[in-house]
């Protein structure tokens, strides 16, 4: 299978497919990776042809550029987008042009802390257990069916820092696992819902 990939930062989950791939592991290859932050350090992880970026100024606002990374990213034919640290909302216009075939990783236990500083959040709360979550995408943010998760305890020295790094542990053999079901073709999205051989998870 194809994957465009959409990411904004360091690419650690980006590294861990490219490895699996490598590996043998995982059966599918990178169509792509796209960002809307030149700098990112993910873009350097693959050969110069299969990077896209640009910045919404630079395409003249947020739609205008939802727009043009949508017909980039199609231009790739993908099987699956998935996000892997991608900082930005997809519109709507995004998400059901590839309805059904978006991944996130989301580093909390949705459907709580969904958005922004999770780790921080899951301090705050008082949680006793933080983790990952992979899902679909739909045009609420975080908000697309669940398909599988990852958890870790909290800890009593704990701060963000040693939170996030704990979480990001189990997020690339999360991430692995939800992209070889993907890969061979038992994942899909049904009313809202994630299925796996057409079953509801
Ligand atoms: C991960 O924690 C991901 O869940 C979150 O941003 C981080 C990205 O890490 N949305 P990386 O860029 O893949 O290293």
């Amino acid at each position: 299978v194809r994957l465009a990939i959409l990411a904004s930062g360091r690419g650690s989950n980006l590294q861990a497919i490219l490895d699996a791939i490598k590996a043998g592991v995982l059966d599918a290859r990178i169509a792509g990776v796209f960002s809307d932050r030149p700098d990112a350090l993910a873009l350097q992880r693959v050969p110069e042809a299969l990077r896209w970026s640009r910045t919404p100024k630079s395409c003249g606002g947020r739609e205008a550029f939802d727009a043009v990374l949508a017909d980039a990213v199609a231009v790739c034919e993908p099987d699956w987008v998935v996000c892997v640290g991608y900082m930005r909302i997809l519109g709507e216009a995004f998400v059901q042009r590839f309805a059904g075939k978006i991944l996130n990783i989301h580093p909390s236990l949705l459907p709580k802390h969904k958005g922004l500083h999770t780790h921080q959040r899951a301090l705050d709360d008082g949680d006793a257990e933080h983790g990952a979550s992979l899902h679909f995408v739909d045009p609420e943010l975080d908000g697309g069916a669940v398909i599988a998760q990852a958890r870790v305890p909290v800890l009593p020295n704990d701060d963000a820092d040693t939170l996030a790094a704990r979480v990001l542990a189990v997020e690339h053999p999360l991430l692995l696992g939800v992209l070889q079901l993907a890969a061979s073709g038992r994942l899909a999205e049904r009313n809202g819902q994630a299925t796996l051989d057409g079953q509801a998870l």
